[in-house]
């Protein structure tokens, strides 16, 4: 099958021909209709995750995928040939800018029938991440303030919609150009991160949910009130500020979880979470779609079409 791919670490993102993956007995196989980019792709390509996450080559790019289910393996019960599901596979089952993809039963969910291939492509990953930020690990709960770094991204688009419908009130940090798109998301305080410190800005916050790690994390320890919680998918507390601050510190890695994102997809069709689409590429422009990646001032998420 037709794949965009890497030969080696830090190369050129190329399509080439692979082969399609083996179905197993707890998985589908489908047919990929779009795929989204997040900058875990660049990092793991760049070679920077070696030790934790090792890839062979010709590694297949791409872990966000919506698609048509065209074969399932003898234990899956929920989903039939057919169905229209999106998903973040996890890392064995990593590749979703090909022609098939395989994923696993419990990392799938159906995709919602009010948005397109594109924009379902542009959900799991983020949207998880987001998800796992804002309720599994800080709790966030309705009139607690949160503070969202980088509300214009693919994840923060996301966490500002997720953390509105919890009942949150919503502090994001952007650049002058995305106010008018994070208010409409429903952003409460926007902060032009170019013009303005965050700090100056808000105090007292419940949360704050980092992804840009360094002098951002640094700086945000110091907004929140005693016992608030900074959760960071960037940074890590080599400084023990989390205990100088008297707040607690939480980094993770986000999980595929199909029951979340179903959880997710409820809301998107009842219009209560929209996916915000940056660009859409054909797979044929995919080094140019990873080149504007790389810039890292896309609104929302860059999808590509594979179908
Ligand atoms: N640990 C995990 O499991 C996990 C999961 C997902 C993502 N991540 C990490 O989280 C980060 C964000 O991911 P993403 O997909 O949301 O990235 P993204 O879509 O590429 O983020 C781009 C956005 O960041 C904004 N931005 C850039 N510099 C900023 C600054 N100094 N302050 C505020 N906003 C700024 C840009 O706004 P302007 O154009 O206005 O500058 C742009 O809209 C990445 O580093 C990614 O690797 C980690």
């Amino acid at each position: 099958m037709k794949a965009a791919i890497i030969k080696d670490y830090a190369t050129d993102v190329v399509i080439g021909d692979v082969d399609t993956p083996k179905l197993n007995a707890d998985s589908v196989l489908v047919e990929v209709h779009a795929a989204s980019l997040n900058p875990i792709d660049n990092i793991v390509r760049a070679g920077y995750l070696k030790d934790m996450i090792p890839v062979s080559f010709p590694f297949v790019m791409g872990y966000d995928v919506s698609g048509i289910v065209t074969e399932t393996g003898a234990d899956v019960t929920k989903v039939k040939v057919g169905d229209a599901v999106h998903a973040r596979p996890n890392q064995d089952d990593a590749g979703s800018l090909a022609e098939f993809a395989r994923i696993k039963e419990n990392e799938l969910a159906l995709k919602p029938e009010s948005i397109s291939h594109a924009e379902a492509a542009s959900i799991p990953l983020a949207g998880l991440t987001a998800w796992q930020a804002l309720v599994d690990k800080a709790d966030l709960k309705a009139g607690q303030k949160v503070l969202i770094h980088a509300g214009s991204g693919g994840v923060g688009t996301l966490a500002i919609q997720i953390a509105k419908h919890i009942g949150a009130h919503v502090a994001t940090t952007t650049s002058a150009r995305n106010a008018d798109l994070v208010r409409s998301l429903g952003a409460d305080e926007v902060i032009d991160y170019k013009t303005e410190r965050f700090e100056n800005i808000v105090s007292d916050y419940d949360v704050v949910f980092d992804m840009m790690g360094d002098d951002i994390m640094a700086r945000s320890f110091g907004v929140l009130k005693k016992g608030g919680i900074l959760v960071s998918i960037k940074g890590q507390d080599t400084d023990n500020l989390a205990e100088k601050h008297g707040v607690r510190f939480e980094w993770f890695l986000m999980s595929p979880s199909g029951e979340q994102l179903s959880q997710l997809d409820a809301l998107i069709d009842k219009g209560v979470v929209k996916p915000v689409i940056d660009s859409s590429y054909k797979l044929a422009d995919i080094s140019a779609a990873y080149d504007k990646l790389a810039d890292g001032h896309a609104v929302g998420k860059i999808v590509v079409a594979v179908k």
